[in-house]
């Protein structure tokens, strides 16, 4: 049986760290499946559509891997589509606090599903999506850090300095 797992965020947007995670992901599970959390409620940079278009540009030459969104609990997501675990990324401590609540929560809820933490690459290990917005934002140099498509579409968001709904 495939073993599967879901990777889940807001990828607002897809860094070259998630990317990491994602091929390092396929030496564990035979599938993953990158899973954006809609939710209306946050304020987000880029729109729903456009963090799928960009990820499934930036994963299009990575075989086993699908895009999708979910809403409501992951666990729930996860055991709809069959998944036997939850892959993270785990940069400096600053995740660990958030990342153990949400595995322990998640595990009271699933037992079944593991969760699964790869430790971030050593070059990503400070970097974030909002840590690159910022600078970005500000004209600072983000090249190597996120896709050429993504750098060129945080270049033209932050030129009509505009955000998402
Ligand atoms: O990239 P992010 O924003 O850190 O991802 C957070 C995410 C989407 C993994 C998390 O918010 C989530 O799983 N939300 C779904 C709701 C849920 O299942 N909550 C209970 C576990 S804490």
């Amino acid at each position: 049986m495939q073993k599967i797992a879901i990777y889940p965020g807001s990828f607002d947007p897809v860094t070259n760290g998630h990317l990491d995670i994602v091929k390092r992901g396929l030496d564990i599970f035979d599938r993953i499946i990158v899973a954006i959390l809609t939710n209306p409620g946050k304020a987000f940079l880029f729109t729903l559509e456009e963090r799928l278009d960009m990820l499934h540009q930036s994963l299009q030459e990575i075989p086993n891997v699908e895009i999708d969104t979910f809403d409501g609990l992951l666990m729930d997501y996860a055991a709809q589509r069959n998944a036997c675990g939850i892959l993270r990324g785990l940069r400096a401590m600053s995740d660990f606090e958030y990342e153990f609540q949400m595995a322990l929560m998640n595990r009271r809820l699933n037992r079944e599903i593991q969760t699964v933490f790869l430790m971030t690459g050593l070059k990503w290990i400070y970097t974030s999506s909002s840590i690159i917005k910022q600078a970005a934002q500000f004209g600072g140099n983000i090249e190597g850090m996120v896709p050429p498509l993504v750098e060129e579409k945080l270049k033209q968001r932050y030129a009509q300095n505009t955000t998402a709904k």
